[in-house]
């Protein structure tokens, strides 16, 4: 099963999506993370996805698709969550045409939205793990201890494009680029919104209602 997290800057795709892979055993792949580490690496593409991902910009097209196409050409696992993946319309006709030499398609498509305020409001008090990657928020979901990760004990800190400029020109470029992908997606009848004004537990419930059911997102067409 292939699923998309659809959604605006910290409307909790990484939350849910680590959510799915404990529990599911999905296999979770993030172009964030991917690009994050390429760049704490210092590697030629970091260096490059780096001038965009400071300034809240989105890295081109090319760059993200090479990124995920290498990853399915090392092998991945049949069930996964694409998070934050594809984000534009040129990513997801990538998308469709590598996961057609693979014989598969994406099965549904789970939109989660926020305001701009509201993603302030997170992003500005979310500190993440070094290590793990585990997200916590200092607002209402704090490590037991200060800066260390309840998971691993690796050091908690906060991303560099958590600034509210940042955020702020994230979601300009998320309304320009990113939310068109609802129709592209809604056209082919597999797209499911989220009620975001739920506890972050409620989407859970709601996503697992979603996958549970198959995605009610009738049948798709493969090849
Ligand atoms: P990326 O890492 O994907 O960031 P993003 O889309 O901006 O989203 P975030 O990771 O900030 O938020 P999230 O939705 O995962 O929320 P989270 O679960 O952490 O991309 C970063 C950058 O990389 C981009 O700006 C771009 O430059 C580049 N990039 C990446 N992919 C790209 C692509 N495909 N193409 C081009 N460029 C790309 O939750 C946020 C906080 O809220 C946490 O503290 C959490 O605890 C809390 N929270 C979660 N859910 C809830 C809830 N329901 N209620 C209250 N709090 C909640
Ligand atoms: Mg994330």
């Amino acid at each position: 099963m292939i699923i998309v997290l659809l959604g605006a800057p910290g409307a909790g795709k990484g939350t849910q999506a680590k959510r799915l892979v404990e529990k599911r055993g999905f296999g979770h792949v993030s172009t964030g993370d991917l690009l994050r580490d390429a760049v704490s690496r210092g590697t030629e593409l970091g260096r490059r996805a780096d001038e965009y991902m400071k300034g809240g910009r989105l890295v081109p097209d090319e760059i993200v698709l090479g990124l995920v196409e290498e990853l399915f050409e090392a092998g991945t696992s049949a069930d996964i969550i694409l998070d934050g993946f594809p984000r534009t319309v040129p990513q997801a006709e990538g998308l469709d045409a590598l996961l057609s030499k693979h014989e598969t398609a994406v099965d549904c498509v789970v939109f989660i939205d926020i305001t701009v305020d509201e993603a302030i409001r997170r992003l500005s008090s979310r500190v993440s793990c070094s290590d793990c990657g585990a997200v916590y928020n200092l607002m209402w979901k704090p490590p037991a201890t200060d800066g260390v990760c309840d998971v691993c004990g690796g050091e908690l800190t906060r991303r560099s494009d958590d600034e509210p400029e940042a955020i702020e020109r994230r979601f300009t470029e998320y309304h320009a680029a990113t939310k068109p992908l609802t129709d592209y997606y809604r056209s082919r009848g597999i797209l499911r919104a989220v009620d975001t004004s739920l506890t972050s537990e409620e989407i859970q419930s709601e996503i697992d209602g979603i996958l549970d059911g198959g995605c009610g997102c009738g049948t798709r067409e493969t090849g």
